[in-house]
């Protein structure tokens, strides 16, 4: 009775709304901004014709989807923007010339997993929220939590860790961050998108097991303990159906067993399907305009839009399956207070430099030194950097996650900025970026660009550029140490795209082997020059034999956005303690990855995942392959010693205690692993796998006790035939390290 009563005065309110000037704030009805009320939503649904439903499930520009001027319901507007919030599009596709969009450039994804630091995760989320409400955003494309299967991936930038659990970890914080700025996140993209390579048709062949342990682990956690608003399904089929309109995937799984009430939203024209869209879980179809003629976009052709009215009209697919979606589409809005005030925001204040500044300090990791390493300016007159790298600009590039960052500081400008006047620096590009259409192959399959530009792949780009080098020779010769910057870049200058290849959206690259003719270089600087540290950037790692054993030190630096440069200066002359870990193994070479060696990469039609549960280190562990740089690995300029552990059982959970101390001669920071090893599984299981963790900052000679929960998931895997999680009887090691192959501790418990 009172519920009537409430909807009918709800109603009233509602038509009263109607009846004056329809405004961004009107159909919440009364709600408290950021409030569900699912009697209003009630009201909302019942007031809509079938055309306002389905144009509120559809795109109705680049970024935004539909509202209902009448009811006064606003569009919802999304951003891209895992690492920034992007320049503005307006209504239609291409960069507006000259809108004021310029944003805070973060370090990318894989560089924030490296930090290992959950708080910083949480206040990435914070610095993107703010942001993205100052520019009117209701949603952020972000974060990218797909698992780094293989080390070709070209978004694995983008994204965070090889490993299901340190993906988690970073993956809720960033979202809970977000969120409680009012704007959703949209954790990308639901599940198995792990490559790029016709990436809007491969079929991913995955056992449910995998599914379960790798590939779903962190959209469960940012669903049940992020709580993210909406989630962004993929452009891949997993097992014969498309993703993004996938029955397990999001009506068992996601809506089902993880209780998920958000928004499914399509990746951009990942919905191909109108009657699996309806009855599968798609909630908004976005992008699809995108693939037909950019200035006249015909929303009514989206699959939800006209040929979903006339499957509804003939009785094929009933109405309600519309509502369900609207339904959520309308708590997101209530959630995100799009239909009521939004608040400020804050955009480029400094405050979030800062913070770019403190993610790239933690997230370049330290690979090897054998001594140089810490520079010590005092004793450097002249220093030669070289490296196109070391001026190259990257917040721009590489696809959807491109930003238009308020400002840069390369490598040579930060340490410029830190050696001021005292050291004389040299500068010298040493290698070009190039592009020889005679090398090209066609690898993407990507219809969106394929349908506005012929896109092909350069295969080979390793010549050295001799004068380049000679330049660059003469400059380390006569100096007192030279630091080299290079590695990966985002693209080409003069890619058809404008993205080009490598690390970069639509592209997987075609091996690990140093681009531009950089080996040789190296090797040359070595040979001139015994005082030479190398810095690579990249959203992943290169092949190593040809260079890294003459390297005296090597640093791994991502892409660590706007105060990138600040940071590595900081990390190579000291005034900075490096303690960045790797998220993803370092093999060899991409054949040495079990996505190749044993299952298939990246695939021809179908890509079947044959190596399972086996990703990363699961697999280089268990199976004793060599790497160059294991999982968790990361060097620091002080030392530390682990000691005391003890293991507590209280009722379903495991205290995992031991004492950290800081046994060198500066302050510096190191992360305890946790790591979970079943001695006599029945089924295969990998050797180890992290299940905790905790960065613990020291003062020099500072010690400090560690306590890190294990819950009885810690210790489960997914049953391969009863398809259903258990805890298997048994013995248990408790593996306490610094990497997934130095471990310095250990203990037993039983379940
Ligand atoms: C990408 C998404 C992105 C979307 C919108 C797609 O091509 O896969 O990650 O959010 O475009 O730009």
């Amino acid at each position: 009775m009172r519920n009537s009563l409430f909807i009918f005065i709800v109603l009233a309110v509602t038509v009263l709304f109607i009846s004056c000037q329809p405004g961004r704030d009107q159909a919440n009805g009364g709600a408290a901004p950021g409030e569900v009320s699912e009697e209003i939503i009630d009201s909302l649904i019942d007031l809509m014709t079938l055309d306002e439903k389905l144009g509120l499930i559809t795109a109705s520009s680049s970024f935004t989807s539909g509202g209902v001027p009448r009811l006064g319901i606003p569009e919802l507007v999304f951003s891209d923007g895992p690492h920034g919030v992007r320049h503005e599009h307006g209504r239609g596709w291409y960069a507006l010339e000259d809108a004021d969009d310029e944003a805070t450039y973060l370090p990318v994804g894989i560089c924030l997993a490296s930090t290992w630091n959950k708080d910083l995760g949480y206040r990435y989320g914070e610095v993107l929220g703010n942001e993205a409400k100052e520019r009117g955003k209701d949603v952020l494309l972000g974060p990218g939590i797909n698992i780094i299967r293989s080390p070709l991936n070209g978004r694995n930038f983008e994204y965070l860790s090889e490993d299901p659990y340190l993906t988690a970890m970073m993956g809720v914080g960033y979202v809970k961050g977000l969120q409680e700025q009012g704007v959703a996140a949209c954790p990308k993209h639901y599940a198995a998108n792990n490559q790029e390579t016709d990436r809007h048709n491969i079929d991913a062949i995955v056992s449910k097991r995998a599914l379960h342990e790798i590939y779903f682990p962190a959209f469960r956690s940012v669903v049940q303990d992020g709580g993210a608003w909406s989630i962004m399904g993929a452009y891949n089929k997993i097992n014969g159906q498309y993703a993004t309109h996938h029955e397990y995937l999001n009506n068992v799984v996601l809506k089902g067993k993880w209780g998920f009430d958000g928004v499914v939203v399509s990746d951009w024209g990942s919905v191909k399907d109108t009657r699996e869209a309806l009855l599968y879980g798609t909630d908004i179809e976005m992008g699809t305009e995108l693939l037909r003629d950019f200035d006249n976009p015909e929303y009514d052709e989206f699959y939800m839009a006209r040929p979903a009215k006339e499957m509804i009209e003939r009785g094929e697919v009933d109405e309600s399956y519309v509502d369900e979606k609207v339904r959520r589409v309308l708590r997101l809005m209530q959630r995100t207070t799009a239909m009521s005030d939004h608040g400020q925001g804050k955009r480029n204040v400094e405050e979030h430099q800062q913070f770019a500044l403190e993610v790239a300090r933690e997230g370049i990791v330290l690979l090897k030194n054998d001594g140089l390493l810490p520079l010590d300016k005092s004793e450097i007159k002249t220093l030669a950097v070289v490296g196109h790298n070391a001026t190259r600009h990257f917040a721009g590039r590489g696809g959807s996650s491109q930003v238009r960052a308020l400002y840069e500081i390369t490598p040579l400008e930060g340490i410029r900025n830190l050696v001021g006047d005292d050291v004389e620096v040299l500068y010298a590009e040493g290698y070009e970026p190039y592009y020889d259409e005679s090398l090209f192959r066609d690898v993407t399959g990507d219809a969106a660009s394929q349908s506005t530009e012929n896109i092909r792949e350069v295969e080979l780009a390793r010549t050295a550029n001799q004068a380049l080098v000679q330049e660059a020779v003469a400059l380390a010769e006569t100096a007192d140490a030279v630091i080299f910057v290079g590695g990966w870049i985002h693209g080409h200058e003069g890619m058809p795209w404008g993205e080009g290849t490598y690390d970069a959206e639509a592209r997987d690259k075609l091996n690990l082997k140093l681009i531009f003719g950089q080996e040789e270089l190296i090797r040359e600087l070595n040979r001139v020059n015994d005082q030479t540290a190398i810095v690579l950037m990249g959203g992943s790692n290169v092949e190593m034999e040809n260079w890294l054993p003459e390297s005296r030190a090597y640093l791994h630096a991502w892409y660590p956005g706007m105060e990138g440069g600040t940071a590595i200066a900081e990390v190579l002359f000291g005034e900075v303690n490096p303690s960045g870990k790797l998220p993803m193994t370092f093999a060899n070479s991409h054949e040495d990855y079990p996505s190749h060696s044993i299952g298939e990469f990246p695939g021809d039609g179908t890509v079947e995942y044959r190596e399972e549960i086996f990703v990363g280190y699961r697999y280089f562990d268990t199976y004793d392959r060599p790497v160059k740089f294991p999982f968790g690995f990361g060097l620091s300029y002080t030392t530390f010693a682990f000691s005391d552990l003890e293991l507590t059982k209280q009722n379903n959970k495991v205290i995992v205690e031991c004492t950290v101390t800081n046994t060198g001669a500066r302050e510096g920071a190191v992360v305890v692993q946790v790591y979970v090893h079943q001695k006599e599984p029945t089924f295969d299981r990998p050797i180890r796998e992290l299940k905790g963790f905790e960065k613990v900052h020291l003062a020099r000679g500072a010690s400090a006790t560690v306590s890190i929960e294990l819950d009885e998931s810690a210790f489960k895997q997914f049953h391969p035939e009863e398809l259903r999680w258990m805890l298997e009887p048994g013995s248990y090691e408790i593996q306490v390290g610094t990497s997934s192959r130095d471990i310095k501790l250990a203990g037993s418990v039983d379940w």
